[in-house]
């Protein structure tokens, strides 16, 4: 239509990339696609983005993936559709509460996930995702070294138990993942007995002890491409679904049941703001150079060694 070929006009003029997360809508995932940008999780965003020779990349996600751009990408613009488009495990940890938090254990190492502020991040020893926590927290167990871990409860619980870690967890969920059911999944699960469950580690334990595959949203995509199996259950953001589907067409997608109220879903397994990345402001951020993240200079090079520290450890 025409919204799509103005934006792809503008992309080329103004040399722009789009760097799309897998929770955004399906529509802005083949954009990215069919313009040369990149559909992925928050670390290949960043290393996707990094790597770029575009002046400008938009990207269509939430805060902090934005902000990470900006920190490996000083010289590059970096524009969101929104900048309203937050996270709740950010927005659930602010960065002077954490720091008080943190002061109480001196001799712990501070390790946060990557959905947090650069602020955050700036305070932070290690920053990690959810592909590579395990080998990150496995390694810093090796190092005999104790941590504190935020915001996600339920992934630390999950790493706590994976790895034996001595961690201290700030209490953050996020508001997607914290709505899958138990029971209703369980009787899904008999309903479709052939289906595999596949469960992001920041869903509530049980939800986690219900799965046959448990990992970040690259290792449930290639459940999805790479297990014999034709019927999936996926507790993540449905947002996935385009992936999935791309990958493994012939495969049956069914999304885990969340919470509701007065019979409706109240997320419904889709980030609200995530959502709030569309066509129409991504052409007006791409026209208008609007929605731009700037990061103070200071606290861009702390947060990035702990980023740099986590990405010379995956490579
Ligand atoms: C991300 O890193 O993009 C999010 O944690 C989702 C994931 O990849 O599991």
């Amino acid at each position: 239509d025409s919204l799509k070929t103005k934006i792809k006009a503008l992309l080329k003029e103004k040399n722009a990339q789009i760097v799309a997360h897998y929770y955004v809508d399906a529509e802005l995932q083949a954009l990215a696609e069919e313009t040369g940008g990149k559909v992925a999780d928050s670390l290949e965003m960043a290393n996707f983005g990094a790597q770029s020779d575009a002046d400008i990349l938009v990207v269509c996600g939430v805060r902090f993936m934005g902000e990470t751009a900006k920190m490996l990408s000083p010289e590059k613009t970096i524009l969101m559709p929104d900048l309203e488009a937050n996270c709740s495990l950010d927005i659930g940890c602010p960065a002077k509460e954490f720091a008080e938090f943190c002061k109480q254990y001196p001799d712990r190492k501070v390790v946060v996930y990557a959905n947090t502020s650069v602020e955050v991040k700036a305070i932070a020893d290690w920053v990690v995702t959810s592909g590579n926590a395990l080998n990150i927290v496995n390694h810093l167990k090796e190092q005999g070294e104790k941590i504190i871990w935020a915001p996600d409860r339920h992934l630390g619980h999950w790493i706590q138990k994976e790895t034996g870690m001595d961690m201290i967890l700030w209490q953050g969920q996020c508001i997607v993942h914290n709505e899958f059911q138990v029971y209703e999944l369980k009787s899904l699960k008999e309903k479709h007995p052939d289906a595999k469950v596949l469960v992001h580690p920041e869903s509530p334990e049980e939800v986690v002890d219900l799965a046959d595959v448990v990992g970040s949203t690259r290792v449930m995509i290639e459940a999805v491409r790479d297990l014999p199996d034709q019927e999936f259950i996926v507790a993540t953001d449905l947002g996935i679904f385009y992936k999935m589907q791309q990958l493994a067409p012939e495969k049956k997608l069914i999304v885990a049941p969340t919470a509701s109220k007065d019979g409706h879903c109240i997320s419904c397994a889709h980030c609200p703001w995530m959502a709030m990345n569309g066509l129409e402001n991504l052409y007006h951020c791409l026209r208008d150079s609007t929605g731009e993240i700037l990061i103070e200079e200071n606290i861009r090079q702390k947060a990035l060694a702990s980023v740099n520290r986590m990405l010379e450890f995956s490579r």
